[in-house]
């Protein structure tokens, strides 16, 4: 048994896709899944985003604004590779789902389009990514368009990230005569999805490299391989594990140009599913007593059965369908009767996972973001972030007869992720926070369709909201007591400081050395 679960776990790779908006995810995402045999015709993901669009009305922000605000989990198998692929929504203002997401991978996959290069949100990802010292692979897309050299491209990534760069595949040509990629370690060409296989060559200088270029950029071709062969540093994996190094692809998602070589990287380079920290000991992936902890939940997967799931990333161990695991926040058994695997198409009926698999547990309320399920040890995961909100409101209520369900609902969708909520010491209204204004306008759509409550948002007096703690209670307490009208408690009954701007945070933090003032908490 102990010996399935370490190959179980050895053929697993969970990742995710960081990318700035237009850079080509979505394609990628869809070439992965078609390669994987997931999906049967290139197109689906977009298919499938439509399709939502149209049964649910709470997506009707989605399809106005045109962006993704949902978040989904994919696993396809290629070669001996199980691969479990985490998808993040395009849009900024849900960055706190993002970030949560990439606290579920072992591995990221940058996405750079050819022309841009480093774009800013693919820096702000990168940063996150380097923050958990999360391997990176990068793939340079969107060869088949004009593109920057090649040479100014890798050094961007340089410079802008502070990250080794290693080429593994040179493209042949660009723009109207990009023509496949050769591979500067194995001198082989590959064109494209038509050859499964790359075409070992002589050399650059080949009819089958240099020759399938017009004749005036052969040359060209030729000098830059030469080049990048004394140059460019060779690819060192355990700098790539340490997050110092990249190894990069380049290609044409639209094309199917380098997403094959995109996949055996993962396979042959990307991290098995890592030990994982708890409070109290470390977690090994091979162990046999199953762990696991929930990233991230998500409402109206199905809008036809108001069902909720909560996103659990496996630890250790074996999730299987049926058992009964402990949810350490309350202490709790709870019966695992149906997980559920996302493939791109449909939901099935997973009977096992292991460590690096995400699996969908439907529930009605029980499992909050950031929990902890296990065969009955008491250990938490840390390191699911909760970000500060930006942006602080007061709920007003036409209808003072539906106070309560407010309350419930409003409940409810804090334990979800969407909101957070914050009641304050003074029995004042609640207040609800966000890092982007758009999860204000989902807020409010889903408050009228779901829970029929017409809603308005009105400003608060503060704009600012930080975590408080001290090392000794009284202190806490007494900063506390001199600021009654100030304090609010969150959805797990930890204190925060609401200021009215950054200015009155900077002075409260002078004069109280005592306490520390956090934007960032992990869930508990
Ligand atoms: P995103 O999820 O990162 O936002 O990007 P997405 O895949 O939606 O791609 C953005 C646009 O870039 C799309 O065009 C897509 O077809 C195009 N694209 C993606 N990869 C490549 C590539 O390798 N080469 C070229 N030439 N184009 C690429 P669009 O016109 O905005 O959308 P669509 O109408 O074609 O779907």
């Amino acid at each position: 048994m102990a010996e399935d679960i370490a190959k179980a776990v050895a053929r697993r790779r969970t990742f995710a896709i960081i990318a700035h908006p237009d850079a080509g995810k979505t394609t990628l995402t869809e070439k992965l899944l078609l390669f994987g045999g997931a999906i049967q015709l290139a197109g689906e993901v977009k298919a499938k985003k439509d399709r939502i669009q149209t049964r649910s009305d709470w997506m009707k922000i989605e399809r106005e604004r045109g962006i993704s605000v949902v978040t989904s989990v994919m696993t396809f198998e290629y070669g001996d590779n199980v691969f479990n692929l985490l998808d993040t929504p395009g849009h900024e203002d849900f960055a706190d789902d993002t970030y949560r997401t990439l606290s579920a991978v072992d591995s990221a996959v940058m996405v750079i389009d050819a022309a841009k290069g480093i774009e800013p949100r693919t820096l702000k990802l990168f940063e996150v990514c380097r923050l958990r010292d999360i391997p990176i692979i990068t793939f340079v897309n969107k060869m088949d368009r004009e593109a920057r050299n090649t040479f100014e491209i890798l050094d961007e990534i340089e410079e802008k990230l502070a990250l080794d760069t290693a080429p593994i595949t040179w493209p042949i040509g660009q723009g109207k005569t990009f023509a496949g990629t050769y591979h500067l370690a194995q001198n082989a060409v590959r064109r494209g999805d038509a050859e499964a296989e790359r075409t070992p060559v002589h050399g650059p200088d080949s009819n089958r490299a240099a020759g399938l270029l017009p004749d005036n950029e052969r040359e060209n071709f030729i000098e830059e391989l030469e080049l990048a062969r004394e140059a460019c540093r060779p690819f060192d994996h355990d700098a790539f594990l340490e997050g110092h190094m990249t190894p990069v692809y380049f290609g044409s998602a639209l094309r199917n140009y380098g997403v094959r070589d995109l996949i055996e990287a993962l396979g042959a380079y990307g991290p098995p599913p890592r030990d994982q920290e708890a409070d109290t000991r470390k977690v090994e992936a091979t162990e046999e007593k199953m762990t696991s902890f929930v990233f991230k939940i998500q409402a109206n997967m199905d809008p036809n059965h108001r069902d909720r799931i909560a996103f659990v990333r496996v630890c250790s161990g074996e999730l299987k369908r049926g058992m009964k695991a402990k949810l350490v926040r309350t202490g709790k058994p709870m019966s695992l009767s149906a997980p559920q695997f996302f493939f791109a198409r449909s939901r099935i009926t997973a009977d096992e996972a292991y460590a690096g698999d995400v699996v969908g547990i439907p529930n009605h309320g029980t499992l909050r973001i950031g929990d902890t399920l296990t065969e009955g040890e008491a250990i938490l995961f840390r390191g699911v972030p909760n970000f500060a909100p930006e942006i602080l409101r007061r709920v007003r209520l036409g209808d003072a007869m539906k106070a309560k369900k407010l309350k419930e609902a409003l409940h409810q969708m804090a334990e979800e992720g969407v909101v957070q909520l914050f009641s304050p010491e003074d029995g004042s209204p609640a207040i609800v926070g966000v890092v982007g204004a758009l999860q204000i306008d989902v807020l409010k759509e889903r408050l009228s369709v779901e829970y029929t409550l017409p809603v308005d948002f009105e400003m608060a007096r503060f704009s600012v909201c930080r975590w408080i703690e001290a090392d000794d209670p009284a202190d806490l307490q007494r900063f506390v007591e001199s600021h009654r009208g100030d304090i609010a408690r969150d959805l797990d009954n930890d204190p925060v400081f609401l200021a009215q701007h950054e200015f009155s945070l900077n002075y409260e933090a002078e004069r109280w050395k005592a306490i520390r003032f956090k934007a960032v908490k992990d869930y508990q």
